[in-house]
This record gives C-alpha cells, sequence and structure tokens, in this order.
C-alpha cells in the first residue's frame, strides 16, 4: 500500500521511515525543497543507528530506504491508501493543506492528522470527507516510541478508526484509540504534571534537583518533571498547557508564571542550552 506523509519536518520524516520499514511504499511531500533534503539526511542516519544497533539489517535498512520518494508541492496522491498530515501545528495552515489534499487524493484513502492539540473534528471539516479521517499522534522520535493514539473525531466512521487502528499496528506500533477531547490521553495527563512541578518550585515546595529526584526515586518516573520539561521544550510544553486552559476552561490546567517568565527569557530548555538546568556547563534557573 502506498502513504503519504505531508509535511517532512520533525515527525513526518519519522514516520515516514517506520512506514518504509514496515514495507509501504511511502511519498514525503513538502513545500520546502530544504525540508525535503534535511529529511532524506535525517532518515538516512536513522535507519543507519537502527542497523548499527542491530534493531533492523543493513539490507532492511537499504530497502526502506529504496522505498521512499519524494515530491515537492501537493500534487497527485490519487494512489495513495492512507494519507498522514504532519505539518506545521497552525490550524490555518492544516486548513490550507486539507483543503488541497481533498482535491488531489481518493475517495477511499484513509485519512488522518498528527495534530497534536488542534481539534481533530475541525480539521477533518476541511477534508470534506470527515467519516474518512481520524487523528493518528505519533510521538518523538517516532522511530523509538511504540505509542500512537487513534483519535476519534466527531464524524469518523467505525471503519475509519478500526483501519487506522490495523494500519498502525501494521506498521509496529501500539493504537490506542481515544475521543477527540483536548490533549487526548498522554498530553492531558503529562503537560498538567509538568505545569505541577513548576507550580512547585515556584512555592517553593523544593529545588530542582530534588522536585526531580523525588519523582523519580519515590514514583519510579523515568526521569523527573522539570528534566522533561527542559527535553520537551518549554515554548512547546506552556503552548500545550495554554491550549489545555483554553479549551477546558478549567483553573487546574493555568499555565505556572514561572513557566512564562522562563520562555519570555529564552530559557527553553536543551535547545536553548538552558532551561531548568544550565545545558552548557553549571547548573541553574
Ligand atoms: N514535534 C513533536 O514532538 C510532535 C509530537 C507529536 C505530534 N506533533 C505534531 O506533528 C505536526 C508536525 O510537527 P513537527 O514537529 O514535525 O513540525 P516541523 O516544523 O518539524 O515540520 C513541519 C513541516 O511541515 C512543512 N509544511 C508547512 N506547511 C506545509 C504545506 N502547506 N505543505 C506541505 N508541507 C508544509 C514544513 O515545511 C515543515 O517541514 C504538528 O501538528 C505537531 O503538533 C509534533
Amino acid at each position: 500500500m502506498k502513504v503519504a506523509v505531508i509535511g517532512a519536518g520533525t515527525m513526518g520524516s519519522g514516520i515516514a521511515q517506520t512506514c518504509a520499514l514496515a514495507g509501504h511504499d511511502v511519498v514525503l511531500l513538502d513545500l520546502e525543497d530544504a525540508a525535503l533534503a534535511r529529511a532524506r539526511g535525517a532518515m538516512a542516519s536513522s535507519l543507519e543507528r537502527l542497523a548499527r544497533k542491530e534493531t533492523i539489517t543493513a539490507e532492511e535498512a537499504r530497502e526502506a530506504s529504496a522505498r521512499i520518494t519524494t515530491q515537492s508541492g501537493l500534487h497527485d496522491l490519487h494512489d495513495a491508501g492512507v494519507v498522514i498530515e504532519a505539518v506545521y501545528e497552525s490550524i490555518d495552515v492544516k486548513r490550507t493543506v486539507w483543503t488541497r489534499l481533498a482535491e488531489v487524493t481518493s475517495d477511499g484513502a484513509l485519512l488522518a492528522t498528527n495534530t497534536s492539540s488542534l481539534s481533530v473534528t475541525e480539521i477533518a471539516s476541511f477534508s470534506g470527507r470527515p467519516a474518512r479521517f481520524c487523528g493518528m499522534h505519533f510521538f518523538n522520535p517516532v522511530p523509538m516510541m511504540a505509542l500512537v493514539e487513534v483519535v476519534r473525531a466527531l464524524r469518523s466512521s467505525d471503519e475509519t478508526v478500526e483501519q487506522a487502528r490495523a494500519f498502525v499496528e501494521g506498521i509496529g506500533k501500539t493504537p490506542i484509540v481515544c475521543e477527540d477531547k483536548p490533549g487526548f490521553i498522554v498530553n492531558r495527563l503529562l503537560v498538567p504534571y509538568i505545569n505541577d512541578a513548576v507550580h512547585a518550585l515556584s512555592e517553593g515546595v523544593a529545588s530542582v534537583e530534588e522536585i526531580d529526584a523525588a519523582m523519580r526515586l519515590g514514583a519510579n518516573m523515568p526521569i523527573g518533571p522539570l528534566q522533561l520539561a527542559d527535553l520537551v521544550g518549554l515554548d512547546v510544553g506552556l503552548a500545550a498547557g495554554k491550549a489545555l486552559f483554553e479549551e477546558f476552561g478549567d483553573p487546574k490546567f493555568r499555565p505556572a508564571p514561572l513557566m512564562k517568565q522562563m520562555v519570555r527569557a529564552g530559557k527553553l530548555g536543551r535547545k536553548s542550552g538552558e532551561g531548568f538546568y544550565d545545558y552548557q556547563g553549571k547548573d541553574g534557573r
């Protein structure tokens, strides 16, 4: 089966690689030639890493690579049985993309968005085929993360959800079906958890290191919530928190003021070199 992946960024390249490794022919599309070139480089080094660790053979890596083609712009995709969109997290961009995809994909195709925080039901409406539409929420880095949340939108048909679940299983991931509610399952629980750790830090409950150590040692978390915030990116965590707060209107999702201040100061975590920890040398806030 041919899979079309729209958007060749962090997620799109991971999804394309995973589908190709499972034996699907994949066409990966982007508007930017530079993004396609970066994606080809990222997929080549990821496949090489997997082969080096003997997770896959060198032959499997070569075959997967050969199954992926890239295309610049959104042209004829009528031969794609599955279409997965992973463009920027903006409702306007998704509207433009899905309005165009409605014209270039076949009626029978399974349609999916990888959105983390937007309404799948709203994006489905842009496709003109909401019954064939659902969310497929992959996690980063896609080749390593087992879960895909299959999101049932308001007008997704049962057949669509079942096909999506089977497709996800077929590419070696574990599907968990959930309803189209903000944050789905993982972010709905994880975002407030990180946010609460920042509230606790601001209230002087304990230091950064003590809060993280307490959750590692007392709750068996693999890493502490503030380490996790730095890994995810404080800007990404804050945007997710704001989306949950706005959508539910529940004060339990109120973003911690310290989180906002740190984002304003450019302390975004690992990617900026400084967050709750200092990645350029000494620890600090
Ligand atoms: N990064 C994550 O950890 C993560 C995790 C789960 C889900 N998501 C979701 O996946 C989606 C993509 O996120 P990302 O981190 O890969 O973003 P990204 O910025 O790395 O990549 C987005 C890509 O979309 C392309 N694009 C933008 N407009 C386009 C258009 N009109 N047509 C074709 N391509 C277009 C861009 O050129 C870019 O290459 C978002 O909806 C995001 O919420 C991200």
